[in-house]
C-alpha cells in the first residue's frame, strides 16, 4: 500500500486492512506465495499509483492448484449433495451482499469504475448471479431415450465437465469471474480463477469468501498472474478440462489453438463493435440517452459497448448534437470522487491504444466533434469522444477500441441498414431505437448479434444468455445455456435382456 492511497482516497477500514495484507495465491485453503517468490504490481488507475504487490503464479503453482482441484472434484466436492451445493452458493451470495461496500471499494480502487456504480450497479448482480445458479444446482437431471431396441435401456446422465480454468479480464473483475464460477460450481466442477493482472484484488477476496462460506478447499482457487505465465500454464495443463475465457479476440484464438491439443472444452466471450441503430421514428431523447450510456458506461470498456452509431440521415444532426451534448456533460475523474460520472481507463497502455485509434481515425478523414484527448497526467483518463465522417473501411470503424469513443455513420433506409449493421467481423450486441414494431421485429431477426436491445441498451440478467455470434466468441454466460457448458452428457446403454 502507498501513502498516496491514504492521502487521497477515503475508503473503509476493512479495505485498508485488506490492502495491508500480503496478496497471495489461494491454493487449497492456504494463502501462499508463488513458488518463484515473484510478485507483480497492481495500480490504481485513478491515480496511477501502486495499490498492492501480488504473488505471481507460474507453472509450478498451476501444477499444485490443478492437482488439488482434481482431488476436490473427485473427493470432497463430489461428496457434497446437489442441494448442499446450492446452499453453499447462496451462502456465498449472502457474504457478498454483507461485504458489498468493501468489495466495491476494492474493485474500484483496482479498476477505476466509479465506486457508486460498482456498489449499486454491479455488486447486486454478482450476488444475484450466484443465487440464480444456486437454484440450478439440484435441478440438473438426465433423461431416458426409447430407442425401440428390445431389452435395451438408454439413460442420459449429466456430469460436471471437471476442472475449469476461468481466465477473466479487468473491465468488470468480479462480474466476469462470477459469470464463470457460479454455473461451474452449480454443475459440480472445480474452478481455478486467473484474474487479469490489472485487477487481482477482488478475485482474491472472493476466494477467501468462498472458503468462509464453507465451500470445500480446492473447489475455488485463485491464481493471480500474467497472461503469458499463469494464463498460458493453465491453458496448456493436461489436468484442466475446460477454459472459460473473456477477453481479446487474439488471446481467445491463441487459447483455442493450444486447448485443442488436449481437446479442452473452450467457451469464449470476446470483443465487439456493436451498433446502436437510431431510426428517424425513434423517441430521440430516449435514443440519445441510451446510446450515450451504451458507449460511455465504464469508460467504454465494455465488450458489448455500442461503439458504432448508425443514425437515419434525417435525424443524424439532431442525434449527433445530442450525443455530443451527453459526452460533454460527463465528469471524467477519480473513481472515488462523488462528482465523477466516468472513471479512468484501466492503464496507460489502454490510453495509448484508445488515442492511437482516434489518431488513425483522424488520419482517415474522421472528424472529432468532442473529446479526442487524454487528460490528467496522474491517472489514466481519456475524454468521451465522438467521431464522424470516418470511412467504413477505417480501422476506427471496424476494430474494437475498448474506450469512450463512438463513431457515427448515417444511413438512408432500413433496406441499406442491415448490411451496414452486420458489416463487422463481430456479433456481440446491437441496439435498435424505433417506435415502429415492424422495424424492430425485422431488424432483430436479421442482425447477427447475441444480444439485441430494443429501445434500451446493455441489459444483462443471470437468467438471460449473453455471448457472441461470429468473432465475438463461442458459448454463452448466463441462463441454462451457461450451465450446459459446464456439463458433459454421458449415454448409458443397459442391456437388461442378456
Ligand atoms: P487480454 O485478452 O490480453 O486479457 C484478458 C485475460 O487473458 C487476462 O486475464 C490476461 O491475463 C489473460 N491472458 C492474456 N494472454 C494470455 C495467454 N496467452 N494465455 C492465457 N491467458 C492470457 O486483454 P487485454 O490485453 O487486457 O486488453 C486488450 C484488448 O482486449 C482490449 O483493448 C479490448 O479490445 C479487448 N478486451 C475485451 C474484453 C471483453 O470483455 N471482451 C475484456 C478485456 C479486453
Ligand atoms: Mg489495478
Amino acid at each position: 500500500m502507498t501513502e498516496a492511497l491514504s492521502a487521497e482516497i477515503d475508503v473503509l477500514p476493512e479495505v485498508r486492512e485488506t490492502l495491508k495484507r500480503p496478496q497471495l495465491l489461494i491454493i487449497g485453503d492456504h494463502e501462499v506465495a508463488a513458488h518463484s517468490g515473484e510478485t507483480f504490481d497492481t495500480l490504481n488507475p485513478s491515480t496511477g499509483s501502486l495499490l498492492a504487490r501480488v504473488a505471481h503464479a507460474d507453472r509450478d503453482d498451476v501444477d499444485d492448484a490443478v492437482r488439488i482441484a482434481r482431488a476436490a472434484l473427485e473427493g470432497s466436492w463430489r461428496m457434497v449433495t446437489a442441494s448442499e451445493r446450492g446452499r453453499l452458493l447462496n451462502k456465498l451470495a449472502d457474504l457478498i451482499d454483507a461485504q458489498a461496500g468493501e468489495l466495491a471499494q476494492l474493485e474500484s480502487l483496482d479498476n477505476g469504475t466509479p465506486v457508486g456504480v460498482t456498489r449499486n450497479g454491479l455488486l447486486p448482480g454478482v450476488a444475484a448471479h450466484f443465487r440464480y445458479f444456486a437454484g440450478w444446482a439440484d435441478k440438473i437431471d438426465g433423461t431416458t431415450i426409447d430407442t425401440g431396441m428390445p431389452g435395451m435401456s438408454v439413460q442420459l446422465q449429466r456430469e460436471p465437465v471437471g476442472v475449469v480454468a476461468a481466465i477473466v479480464p479487468w473491465n468488470f473483475p468480479l462480474t466476469m469471474a462470477t459469470w464463470k464460477i457460479a454455473p461451474a460450481l452449480a454443475a459440480g466442477c472445480t474452478v481455478i480463477l486467473k484474474p487479469a493482472e490489472q485487477t487481482p484484488l477482488t478475485a482474491l477476496a472472493l476466494g477467501r469468501l468462498a472458503l468462509e462460506a464453507g465451500i470445500p478447499p480446492g473447489v475455488l482457487q485463485v491464481l493471480p498472474g500474467l497472461g503469458e505465465t499463469a494464463g498460458a500454464a493453465l491453458v496448456e495443463h493436461p489436468g484442466v478440462d475446460k477454459i472459460a475465457f473473456t477477453g481479446s479476440v487474439e488471446v481467445g484464438q491463441a487459447i483455442s489453438r493450444v486447448a485443442v491439443g488436449t481437446m479442452k472444452r473452450v467457451s469464449l466471450e470476446l470483443g465487439g463493435k456493436s451498433p446502436s441503430i437510431i431510426m428517424a421514428d425513434a423517441d430521440i431523447n430516449l435514443a440519445i440517452a441510451s446510446a450515450a450510456s451504451g458507449i460511455f458506461f465504464n469508460s467504454g470498456q465494455v465488450c458489448s459497448a455500442g461503439s458504432r452509431l448508425l443514425v437515419q440521415s434525417s435525424v443524424f444532426d439532431d442525434v449527433i448534437n445530442g450525443i455530443v451534448g451527453a459526452a460533454e456533460q460527463i465528469r471524467v475523474g477519480s473513481a472515488f470522487d462523488p462528482a465523477t460520472t466516468m472513471g479512468p481507463l484501466i492503464s496507460s497502455e489502454q490510453v495509448d491504444r484508445v488515442s492511437g485509434y482516434v489518431e488513425l481515425g483522424r488520419g482517415d478523414g474522421g472528424r472529432v466533434l468532442t473529446g479526442g484527448t487524454a487528460t490528467n497526467p496522474n491517472g489514466f483518463y481519456y475524454q468521451p469522444t465522438v467521431v464522424v465522417d470516418a470511412p467504413a473501411t477505417s480501422r476506427i470503424v471496424r476494430e474494437e477500441i475498448f474506450g469512450p469513443v463512438v463513431v457515427a455513420q448515417p444511413f438512408e433506409s432500413i433496406e441499406s441498414l442491415a448490411d451496414k449493421a452486420n458489416d463487422s467481423p463481430f456479433g456481440l450486441a446491437a441496439a435498435i431505437f424505433t417506435r415502429d414494431a415492424r422495424n424492430s421485429h425485422h431488424l432483430s431477426r436479421i442482425l447477427k448479434a447475441g444480444s439485441v436491445w430494443v429501445n434500451c441498451y446493455g441489459y444483462v440478467h443471470p437468467a438471460v444468455p449473453f455471448g457472441g455470434f461470429k468473432m465475438s466468441g463461442a458459448g454463452r454466460d448466463g441462463g441454462r445455456e451457461s450451465l450446459d457448458q459446464y456439463l458433459e452428457t454421458k449415454a448409458i446403454w443397459t442391456n437388461y435382456a442378456w
